[in-house]
């Protein structure tokens, strides 16, 4: 069980005081090493790069968020466990639980002094972060990394729903939107974090899968497969034969996943409670037609596409 302790920033404070900062919306965020980061997530951030103990074969899965984090979580979850727990399992874990509970989100542990819960994992571990790539120690950018990411119009909305649901209900999209195109949503600028993982994907793409949410909800069982290759737990013919990489991509479906117990009930997170739930909305790819108006997808397309301009990287 996470309990709500904060570990106060103490440490940290002579630094994070001399941080470039705005609030909007009752919350406060911070200018850390070219990211904007709420509040909370500074010292964790800190402390990751400082006390991260790499383990030999550590998966690192990395997002911006509201980008698919969940399902990447199932999906390499159930990959990598499928000896122990094979997909068709009346009691995986995935049943049971949300993946959020499957695969921890380091940022925040190591904001609550909590990452000693890191060293309890079945190796090799699994863990998650939101941190850009510039930002992670090399203990952690040795490893193999999965980044997923999504179109920043839709990863804009979802973030927009998800934020309301948490609580903020008088937070109006175009209060993100802006921030957004300023380079300022949380975590942002989207643009740096896209960029980052994207040439270590280009350079060394044994060390960075880069995948995209609407290139997976295209076709889900692929992902699967590349997912097992690139971890280096291919598929064995006798798991092809029994239809393991479907099973998998349907065990980690939106429907599957939204209409369990665990699911239904239950929140997660140290410093705000978001409820399971919250995690499985819609699940599609332009749903921002729903939330702006033509002019302003004109204007964010055409701030990311300058950002991006070059990279080989489009949306
Ligand atoms: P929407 O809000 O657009 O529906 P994250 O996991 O990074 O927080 O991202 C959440 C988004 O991923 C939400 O998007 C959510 O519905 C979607 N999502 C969650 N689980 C999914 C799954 N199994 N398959 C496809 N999309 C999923």
């Amino acid at each position: 069980e996470e309990d709500d302790r904060i570990c106060p920033p103490e440490e940290y404070a002579d630094i994070i005081s001399t941080l470039p900062s705005f609030e909007s919306s009752g919350l406060r965020v911070r200018l850390y090493q070219g990211v904007w980061l709420l509040d909370h997530v500074v010292p964790g951030i800190m402390a990751l790069q400082r006390r991260h103990k790499p383990q030999l074969g550590d998966v690192v899965l990395a997002s911006p968020p509201k980008s698919g984090t969940t399902w990447l979580k199932a999906l390499s979850f159930a990959v990598m466990g499928r000896a122990a727990y094979p997909p068709s399992d009346a009691d995986h874990p995935l049943r049971r639980l949300n993946p959020h509970q499957c695969v921890p989100f380091m940022d925040n542990l190591f904001s609550a002094g909590q990452e000693a819960k890191l060293d309890a994992l079945p190796s090799p571990r699994l863990l998650h972060t939101h941190a850009h790539h510039s930002m992670l120690p090399p203990s952690i950018a040795d490893c193999k990394i999965v980044f997923v990411c999504r179109e920043p119009k839709d990863m804009l909305v979802s973030m927009w729903h998800f934020v309301r649901s948490s609580g903020s209900s008088d937070f109006p999209f175009s209060a993100l939107f802006e921030l957004a195109c300023e380079g300022k949503n949380p975590y942002g600028p989207i643009w740096d974090h896209l960029l980052g993982y994207w040439s270590v994907s280009r350079a060394t793409p044994e060390r960075v899968l880069f995948l995209k949410y609407e290139e997976m909800l295209v076709d889900p069982v692929s992902t699967v497969r590349e997912l097992a290759r690139f971890l280096g737990v291919p598929f064995t013919s006798v798991e092809e034969a029994a239809g393991w990489p479907a099973d998998i991509a349907d065990m980690c479906s939106i429907d599957a996943l939204r209409g369990l117990q665990a699911n239904k009930t239950g929140n997660t997170g140290l410093f705000f409670k978001c409820s399971h739930q919250s995690f499985f909305r819609k699940g599609v790819a332009g749903d921002w037609v729903d939330h702006m108006t033509p002019e302003m997808a004109r204007r964010i397309d055409a701030i990311v596409e300058e950002k991006l301009r070059g990279s080989g990287l489009t949306f």
